[in-house]
């Protein structure tokens, strides 16, 4: 391992629906590493066919949606970083457009380098730009103190909103918030229902 994240990870990019594989790879890595942070166990992703990676890849980087990956940028790139962003579905008339942050990994050798934060950032301002939102929400589980750190030093706060953890209805998935300053206007007129990998 170098000194620095960005010596190994080159570019921080948009995920293609050609990187289906890479995100096979990224996925079964993630639900493996943190299984309480993702609504998908790794049983049910592995029995996922080469069409339903492809068909997901597809989705993840089709226009109403935005996933951002750092990858390594060598032969036989991996992806070492991955946060998306969606519409949330349905949404509260009475607050900015809302956006849910979701699938969000930074591979264990990158933690605490800032590639998370780089991410993060990257991802709110594109959520702004891009999806027009000007609210960012997450879901994390209670028991994932890292991670509720490091979104409270971005600014997310609890909103006091919880749900049951979809694979373990015995802890709470803790609702965090964070306004985000509109860049310009939405550039996907539509906003239809994304499928939340
Ligand atoms: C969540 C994640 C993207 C954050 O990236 P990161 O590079 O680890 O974040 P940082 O190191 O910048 O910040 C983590 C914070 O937790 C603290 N921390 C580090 N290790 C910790 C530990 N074992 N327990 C508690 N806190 C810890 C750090 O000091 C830091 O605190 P600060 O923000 O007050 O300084 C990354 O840890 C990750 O991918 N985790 C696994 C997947 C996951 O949990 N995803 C979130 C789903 S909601």
């Amino acid at each position: 391992m170098s000194d620095s994240w960005a010596a190994e990870v080159n570019r921080i990019r948009r995920l293609q629906a050609a990187d289906w594989r890479l995100l096979r790879e990224v996925r079964l890595e993630m639900l493996s590493d943190t299984p309480m942070a993702y609504g998908e166990s790794i049983a049910a992703a592995r029995r996922q066919t080469d069409t339903q990676w492809q068909e997901r890849a597809a989705t993840m980087s089709g226009d109403s949606s935005i996933t951002l990956v750092a990858d390594d940028g060598a032969d036989g790139s991996r992806i070492r970083g991955l946060m998306r962003v969606v519409i949330k579905q349905p949404q509260d008339p009475s607050q900015a457009r809302q956006a849910m942050l979701i699938s969000v990994y930074v591979a264990p050798e990158h933690r605490g380098l800032g590639l998370a934060d780089q991410l993060l950032d990257e991802a709110c301002a594109a959520a702004s730009s891009e999806l027009g939102a000007g609210v960012i929400e997450l879901g994390v589980h209670e028991d994932n103190v890292r991670a509720k750190k490091f979104y409270a030093r971005h600014g997310f706060e609890v909103t006091g909103a919880s749900r049951p953890y979809p694979q373990d209805e015995a802890k709470q998935e803790i609702v965090m918030a964070r306004r985000i300053r509109l860049l310009s206007g939405p550039s996907h007129p539509g906003h239809q229902a994304i499928a939340a990998y």
